[in-house]
């Protein structure tokens, strides 16, 4: 992949480094404004080694982190145009994060310039620009604390995918904990009508729960959003137990064209954002363990494809997506469990490549 070596948007010229950066580069990374959610401040030599890196890594790569000058100058002229105001760009994946083998979306401005847009406008500059050459995939990663950073993120489209921790920080430090972004994917069924695989949202929840009700065994355990609010309460109460764990991940599917045919109104949605038809369901669990050297697995539950959508393909891509999805992240195993009596199912997941190596125990505890 080759960047373009300069980019020019609608208040911003992203340019190559050049010598006279390297002072105001050195007052950005000097101020503790600017250095909140990492470690320290730079000293001007680390500075000037932070700059030689990104420099180097240009030559090595054909991609990385742009100088960012000002071509409009901010409220009563300050900064001025043609400012040195900081980098936004790209870097291969720290090592050791999920999605390592990947690249990186990154900025850092000066204080002067925050709150006007500028790093979304340079960000999604930057995101169009390795669109172009070919990269679909960004990641982005910040502590848990910069909620300044994770709102870019957000703002160039990119979703929460995974929690991480920053390994060099000692533990019960507030910048240990780490937030990994990425982008959206999409999958295809075997006619090539795409769909969005996207986390799901609060107002997801009537049409998560409606495709779990449209299934044989759910048909019995499940009640239909809005009919009981205590089922609601408990509906709502999972679903804010999972999206606030950094290691759930609850997806959805979204018809990418939502004007297509085959998908119609969406039951009693939640007040707030209209939310779409969804086509299908699944929760990932990422669980970390000693076992096998510290090998991470991944547990596959809760799948769902809209019964009017099955049988087209849909439900293997949304697997084999899960799959690569664990992969991406760096776990060794992809798991699941599928009640014994679904023998259709077990079809199914053995074409896509799962053996049946165990055999499953449970003991239901009732209403305690
Ligand atoms: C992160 C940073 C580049 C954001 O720059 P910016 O130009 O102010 O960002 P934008 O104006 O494009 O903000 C986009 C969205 O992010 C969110 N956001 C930005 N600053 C925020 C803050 N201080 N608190 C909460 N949300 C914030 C908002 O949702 C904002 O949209 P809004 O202004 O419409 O509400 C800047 O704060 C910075 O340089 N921080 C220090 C370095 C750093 O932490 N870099 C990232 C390391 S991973």
């Amino acid at each position: 992949m080759r960047l373009p070596r300069e980019i020019r948007t609608e208040r911003l010229l992203l340019r190559p480094w050049r010598p006279e950066d390297r002072e105001p580069f050195a007052a950005l990374n000097a101020d503790p404004r600017v250095m909140e959610h990492f470690p320290a401040t730079l000293s001007r030599e680390e500075s000037d080694a932070l700059a030689d890196r990104i420099e180097a890594a240009w030559e090595r790569d054909g991609a990385g982190l742009y100088a960012v000058e000002l071509l409009d100058p901010g409220p009563g002229g300050t900064p001025p145009s043609g400012t040195f105001t900081g980098f936004t760009g790209l870097l291969p994946m720290k090592p050791g994060f999920p999605g390592s083998a990947g690249w990186e979306i990154g900025w850092r401005l000066a204080p002067s310039c925050w709150r006007r847009g500028l790093a979304t406008e340079a960000a999604r500059a930057v995101r169009d620009a390795a669109a172009a050459a070919g990269l679909e995939t960004l990641h982005s990663v910040t502590s848990e604390s910069n909620a300044a950073s994770q709102g870019v993120m957000r703002a160039i489209g990119l979703e929460r995918w995974s929690s991480a921790v920053f390994r060099g920080v000692p533990r019960g430090h507030r910048l240990r904990r780490a937030v990994v972004y990425r982008s959206p994917s999409s999958i295809a069924d075997a006619e090539g009508r795409r769909y969005r695989v996207r986390r799901a949202r609060e107002e997801d929840l009537p049409e998560i729960v409606r495709l779990l009700l449209d299934d044989r065994l759910g048909a019995d355990r499940e009640t239909a959003w809005g009919r009981d609010p205590e089922a609601d309460a408990r509906y709502l109460r999972a679903f804010e137990d999972i999206d606030d764990d950094g290691r759930q991940h609850l997806a959805v599917l979204e018809e990418a064209d939502a004007s297509a045919p085959g998908l119609c109104a969406p039951v009693s949605p939640l007040p707030g954002p209209r939310a779409p038809r969804l086509a299908g369901t699944m929760q990932l669990t990422v669980t970390p363990g000693l076992s096998h050297q510290g090998a991470e697995r991944v547990t596959v539950e809760a799948v769902r494809v809209d019964s009017a959508l099955r049988g087209g393909g849909l439900g293997s891509a949304f697997v084999r997506w899960a799959v690569e999805d664990a992969r991406s992240r760096g776990a060794q195993t992809v798991q699941l469990t599928s009640n014994a009596s679904r023998t259709d199912a077990h079809r199914f997941y053995e074409r896509l490549g799962f053996a049946k190596s165990h055999t499953g125990f449970k003991l239901q505890l009732g209403e305690g």
